[in-house]
């Protein structure tokens, strides 16, 4: 049930539905959230919040707070639900386990993804095997821990950056599908939509692909043209399935019908196609390209969800940056101590309030021994993101 409350009412383990303020007025990420602890209270009366609605079917009552052996009885009986639905999927490991697994899985499905998008260029056939391979292990992957390739897949090189974008893409949605509890099934034909997504750019000629400076208006028309060309060569394939396809159309559509190359509006986008649009920006726009220098993840996920009402939805937009983190794993941040640290695990239920490795004292201006911080524990709080070249620290070297 649904319940209007005071905001100085709030207890721990009540689950808030509704803030009952607009999204731009409160500084959390979704206005639909479990009370972990006070400071959360303290965040919302901050906030100026007078009132808020609370799901007492997802968390505590107001007058009838339920009884710990209540409580007890149902965490328990969640747990076991996630067990039996984990039966056959990969085991949960440590970011650092995973990374060194990672390396190698992106060096190997960097080499084939070249191999074959230089096929497709050739006119040479593309066998589904080569792509469930490669899908297969970059989905186990996430599985076992989704931050290891997803901030690898943010390094990229210029001069690879097609086929580079589109293994960050699979990472990426691979990451998303996950997050919405989509069946394995789904989340593979998400993951192969998503790694030939780009697939036409091999019909667009490579001069107009890598060319450095601003496109023409005809090479800029030839270049939207690989949607078109992506579906026409899939479809010469034969075994792409619908969902995947459906990401491959509709990557570059947007809610407000300004998309191409069918102009789709509204609930003409399927889920797949606004989600990839989101992935597809987010990528685009955290990675280094031959014309523009890569923006920072944080200051990008706050334009998409200035964008979102127009082009990819507010709901989908706030499902993928709770996917990846408002400050996703390998981001540079301040602390309010005026130290800076890099953030080393995220928390979905707290995406503000990250683990982090504090790396430098910027008063004393030096390096201090690396330290960890889980700052949903502590009193600190993060400032902002940091760009690493404005202070000459790689945050990479402390992963
Ligand atoms: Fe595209």
């Amino acid at each position: 049930m649904i319940k209007k409350i005071a905001a100085d009412k709030l207890k721990v383990g009540m689950f808030i539905h509704d803030l009952d303020a607009s999204w731009i007025n409160h500084p959390f990420l979704s206005s639909r959230f479990s009370i972990k602890n006070k400071l959360v209270i303290n965040e919302v009366i901050a906030a100026g919040i007078k009132h808020v609605y609370i799901d007492t079917e997802r968390g505590l009552d107001y007058e009838l707070a339920e009884p710990f052996e209540v409580i007890k009885r149902r965490v328990e009986s969640r747990r076991q639900q996630l067990a039996e639905e984990q039966v056959g999927l990969p085991k949960q490991v440590s970011f650092k386990s995973e990374l060194i697994r990672a390396q190698v899985i992106m060096q190997e499905a960097c080499s084939t993804v070249r191999t074959f998008m230089c096929d497709i260029r050739f006119g040479r056939h593309l066998e589904s095997d080569v792509i469930n391979e490669v899908v297969e292990s970059i989905t186990e992957s996430v599985f076992r821990n989704k931050d290891a390739l997803m901030t690898l897949s943010r390094i990229k090189k210029v001069d690879q950056y097609t086929f580079m974008h589109s293994i960050s893409v699979c990472v990426l949605m691979t990451a998303f599908a996950r997050a919405m509890d989509y069946d394995s099934e789904t989340t593979r034909q998400i993951a192969v939509g998503s790694l030939l997504h780009d697939l036409g750019k091999m019909r667009v000629s490579p001069e107009i692909l890598n060319k450095p400076g601003p496109l023409t208006e005809d090479e800029h028309q030839e270049m939207r043209r690989h949607v078109e060309y992506g579906e026409e060569l899939l479809d010469e394939l034969g075994w792409m399935g619908d969902l995947s396809m459906n990401i491959i159309r509709q990557h570059h559509e947007r809610i407000d019908g300004t998309g191409y190359p069918h102009g789709l509006v509204d609930e003409e986008l399927s889920d797949v196609g606004r989600m990839s649009a989101v992935v597809d920006v987010y990528d685009a726009l955290t990675s280094n390209r031959c014309y523009k220098k890569s923006w920072e993840p944080t200051y990008t996920l706050g334009k998409l969800l200035e964008w979102s009402p127009n082009h990819f939805g507010e709901a989908v937009t706030h499902q993928f940056v709770r996917c990846v983190g408002i400050y996703p794993v390998g981001t540079l941040v301040r602390l309010n101590t005026g130290k800076l640290a890099v953030v080393v695990e995220q928390d979905e239920e707290h995406l503000l309030q990250p683990r982090v490795r504090v790396v430098f004292d910027e008063e004393f201006g030096r390096a201090v021994l690396p330290s960890d911080i889980d700052l949903a524990m502590s009193d600190m709080m993060i400032d902002e993101a940091v760009a690493p070249e404005k202070v000459k620290i790689d945050p990479k070297s402390f992963l």
